[in-house]
């Protein structure tokens, strides 16, 4: 069993997705945190990832990024360091964002991606996932939701978190990333043919939570 979720960043596409892994008993894989684990090596080098994207891909393939799946979700590890706390800042977002349009270093997360798919029933979200990373997925999602709730979203996770941000600085954000993401030339964010749009715009975490559990199960 493979389930893709695409979309852009807020949509909810990795809280959603644990859910479902935990339901339908599958293994969750964020393919989001290998890029964010990659913007953070490029950004603790103290380059200029759009400026330098030959370092970048440097850097990146001098890194050693692992996921590791687990029963509580994940662990991205860096270099051997367990880095999952330190990729959820606005920082490493836009450093995620500029680092996946670097087509080198695309395909080399997309390939540990496949091999994580090959062995296990997954549900793995991400950009691409339908488009390019695994395109014979049976069940594929795309969730979206305005960018203005997105960006409430985000704003709330972060504020809980207790990190200090404003609201317009984390929508600017977002809409950066959403052009970055879905205009760049290689497997940039876009709809799958074959995929379902979900647009939770008007639907809680619950409502929405129950919808895909219903798409997901009439499918299966
Ligand atoms: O899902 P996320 O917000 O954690 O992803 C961070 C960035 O990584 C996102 O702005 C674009 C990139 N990304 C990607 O290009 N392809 C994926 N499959 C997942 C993420």
């Amino acid at each position: 069993m493979k389930i893709a979720i695409d979309g852009p960043g807020g949509a909810g596409k990795s809280t959603l997705s644990k859910k479902l892994a935990k339901h339908f008993n599958l293994v969750y894989i964020d393919t989001g945190a290998m890029y964010r684990a990659a913007g953070l090596a490029c950004v603790r080098q103290g380059i200029t990832i759009k400026e330098q994207p030959e370092e970048a891909i440097q850097i990146v393939n001098a890194s050693e990024i692992d996921l590791i799946p687990d029963e509580a979700g994940q662990k991205i590890m860096l270099n051997g360091e367990d880095v999952t706390g330190l990729i959820r800042t606005p920082e490493i977002s836009m450093a995620a964002s500029d680092v996946s349009a670097i087509p080198e270093v695309r395909i080399r997360l997309v390939e540990m991606q496949r091999k994580l798919a090959e062995t296990r029933d997954v549900i793995m979200d991400g950009r691409d996932i339908g488009t390019y990373v695994l395109p014979d997925a049976p069940i594929k999602i795309f969730l979206t939701a305005s960018s203005e709730e997105r960006a409430k979203r985000r704003y709330l996770e972060l504020k809980q978190r207790g990190e200090n941000c404003e609201f317009d600085a984390v929508l600017a954000e977002l809409l950066v990333r959403d052009k970055n993401d879905s205009t760049r030339a290689f497997s940039p964010l876009k709809q799958a043919e074959d995929s379902i749009l979900v647009d939770t715009s008007e639907l809680n975490f619950d409502e929405s939570l129950a919808y895909l559990t219903k798409i997901i199960e009439e499918r299966l």
